[in-house]
């Protein structure tokens, strides 16, 4: 069912020309050329103080998707924003004019960035303070720069990580300009402050990237020995030390080694779990540590080594027959993917995130070998390549061998499969949610997901060979004869220095801004909960045009009902007030006076009101 949709000829790259392709194949072509368009723009309209999705943002802080309810994701997180980040860092740094975008702008933007950042690491926040480091565990804030102090899993210790890994990009930009005083005197003291945190807790368990489990995280450490590495190197450049850099970095690769189980990388280790530990957290720490110089090398799971293709077969395969979706899918083609099998969150479904993420290590590892000239097959990798031909055998295949063009170019159609996937389950509009539907592929949970938009762009500038510059891995990749554990307690301290021009701050909504309505009442199976007011986005007053709020947060001890609008401008004065619609269609509308608000123009701008019915 799936191949009358996909191309069944893929461009294919043959000494690294793309080779005619087939009319099957331009459809694939012109949907990533208008996806990557549509998502440059959907990750430009949740930026703070730019996007028009959010409203009342900082700017130089990405919300993590517009969502202000069931889930409400209208926070920023330090580690989506830097995934975000790098993604941009990298085209502007590669000169791209890709997706339309604007240099001087972005440049703006990135700027922004790092001054929001230098502010975030200072707040304190449930996970603690600047003062000794813990502070800058925290996953996540308010997006006006305040401190989220809900309940949550934390702390996430691989923000700090990537944050470093997309500052330190920016600042090898600006030495190449010969902005060496810049460098030094903003970039330098937020690096420190993320390399130091590293450096001092990568030994102690946090939370996972799906800040569900609390231990030892592939991803986690995988960034954290890269964003090392690069904080050694800029250290040296800048005249500046970073001690703990080179002293700590071989120990995370030295216990990184303990993932690997011989068949795959198990995700999360140092917890009790009944999981299986097959994980997208293992693809995203291979895609995100991936280096164009590197040599398929084990250690560091590059792309193109053994284990990690290994580890992208069971992933792969581990979804192939829990999803109602994938069903007649061949072994050797794509599947929907997903966090991991066991997954129940939102029903536990795909992700556009990690099916483009399983792309996406395999044109890294297509660039690895094109470069390199061979390719391995070793018994570890046997598995993998046995799906594109069941004949191969473990042996080094050059370039110039039928094998190697053989198996890489049906590993390239393999990876255009993933893409495809989500050509077909991408709405007409081209917003990227988070998850689809297992069942029935319908985009669900949080929309336009800020990630998910940004994994769009990395997979496929990968697929046309476009590759960040490399972090240092083949300096990096030798592993201690004995793992030890002694980090380094950091020194920190507030960032002072900004870019003239960036902006730092909340700056008042003009548009359109959403307003979630929360009311607690007591109702009975049947029995629904509504509001109208003075407005049309209302009702004006008409119980069949009113609000219809959700019940899907209602308990027993919680009797909650809600519902955003989307419709209303900043600054609109209203009335309002709730009621309630009995099965047999009898209205009762609360008591009272009407109740009476106004649209906020200022800061913060995500507005809630909770209200109690009033009876
Ligand atoms: C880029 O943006 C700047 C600032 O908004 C503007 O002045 C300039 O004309 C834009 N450049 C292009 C090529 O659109
Ligand atoms: C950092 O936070 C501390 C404690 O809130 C505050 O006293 C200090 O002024 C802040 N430093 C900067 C540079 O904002
Ligand atoms: C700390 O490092 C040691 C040595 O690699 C390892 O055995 C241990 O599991 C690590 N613990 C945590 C929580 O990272
Ligand atoms: C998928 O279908 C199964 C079986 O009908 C059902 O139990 C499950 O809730 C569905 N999942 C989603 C996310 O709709
Ligand atoms: C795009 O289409 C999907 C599916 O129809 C819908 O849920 C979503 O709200 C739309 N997004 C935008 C930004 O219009
Ligand atoms: C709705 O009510 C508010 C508050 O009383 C008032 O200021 C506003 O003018 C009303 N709007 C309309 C459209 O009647």
């Amino acid at each position: 069912m799936w191949s009358t949709v996909l191309p069944t000829v893929a461009a294919v790259l043959v000494g690294g020309q793309l080779a005619a392709a087939s009319p099957a194949a331009v459809s694939l072509d012109s949907f990533i050329s208008k996806e990557g368009l549509r998502s440059y723009q959907g990750i430009m309209d949740n930026l703070g103080n730019k996007g028009v999705k959010a409203p009342g943002t900082a700017a130089g802080l990405f919300i993590a998707s517009p969502n202000t309810a069931n889930p409400d994701y209208f926070y920023t997180w330090t580690r989506d924003s830097a995934l975000t980040f790098k993604c941009l860092i990298d085209l502007f740094d590669s000169d791209s004019s890709d997706f339309g975008l604007n240099r001087s702008e972005l440049e703006t933007d990135i700027q922004n960035y790092v001054s929001a950042q230098a502010v975030l690491q200072n707040v304190s926040n449930p996970s603690g303070t600047l003062e000794d480091g813990t502070g800058l565990g925290e996953p996540k804030f308010e997006v006006d720069l305040n401190p989220f102090t809900g309940a949550w899993g934390r702390p996430q210790r691989d923000g700090p990580a990537l944050r470093a890994t997309a500052l330190i990009t920016y600042t090898n930009y600006l030495l190449s300009q010969g902005q060496q005083s810049e460098a030094l005197d903003i970039m330098w003291p937020i690096i420190s402050n993320d390399l130091a945190y590293v450096g001092q807790y990568w030994n102690d368990t946090g939370f996972d990237l799906w800040e569900e489990t609390d231990g030892s995280s592939f991803f986690t450490l995988a960034v954290q020995h890269r964003a090392l590495v690069q904080g050694a190197t800029l250290a040296q450049k800048l005249g500046m030390s970073c001690a703990a850099c080179s002293s700590q970095a071989p120990q995370i690769l030295c216990f990184l080694q303990s993932f690997w189980n011989g068949k795959y990388i198990t995700a999360n280790i140092n917890l009790e779990t009944s999981r299986t530990g097959i994980d997208a957290n293992t693809i995203l720490g291979t895609i995100h540590t991936f280096d164009p110089e590197g040599l398929c090398d084990d250690s560091t799971f590059q792309p193109c080594s053994a284990r990690a293709l290994a580890n992208h077969k069971v992933y792969v395969d581990a979804f192939r027959s829990i999803y109602a979706i994938n069903s007649g899918i061949a072994e050797s083609s794509a599947a929907n993917v997903g966090r991991y099998p066991e997954d129940v969150y939102q029903g536990g479904n795909p992700w556009y995130l990690t099916t483009l993420a399983s792309a996406e290590l395999l044109y890294d590892a297509l660039y690895q070998w094109n470069k390199i000239g061979t390719l391995d097959v070793t018994e570890t990798s046997l598995a993998f390549f046995q799906d594109f031909d069941s004949s191969v055998e473990t042996g080094s295949y050059s370039a110039q061998s039928q094998t190697y063009k053989t198996l890489t170019s049906a590993i390239r159609t393999y990876a255009d499969g993933f893409v495809g996937l989500v050509q077909k389950y991408t709405p007409a509009n081209g917003s990227l949610a988070e998850q689809y539907n297992r069942n029935t592929s319908v985009p669900l949970s949080a929309n336009d997901l800020t990630w998910s938009f940004a994994s769009f762009l990395t997979a496929v500038q990968r697929r046309d060979s476009i590759v960040p510059v490399s972090w240092g891995e083949t300096s990096a990749n030798t592993v201690p004869t004995t793992c030890s554990a002694s980090p380094v307690t950091g020194t920190y301290n507030a960032a002072t220095s900004t870019f003239p021009t960036s902006t730092v701050g909340c700056v008042p909504a003009t548009d359109v801004v959403p307003i979630t309505f929360y009311v607690i009442e007591n109702t009975y199976y049947g029995e629904n909960v509504y509001l109208s007011g003075n407005i049309s986005a209302l009702g004006n007053w008409n119980t069949g045009d009113g609000l219809a709020l959700n019940a899907g947060l209602y308990t027993e001890t919680d009797n909650l009902w809600f519902g955003t609008l989307e419709l209303v401008s900043a600054g609109t004065p209203f009335e309002y007030k709730y009621y309630k619609i009995e099965p047999n269609g009898a209205v009762t509308w609360e008591s009272g006076d009407n109740r009476v608000s106004v649209v906020p123009t200022g800061c913060p701008i995500q507005p809630s009101l909770h209200d109690v019915w009033q009876s």
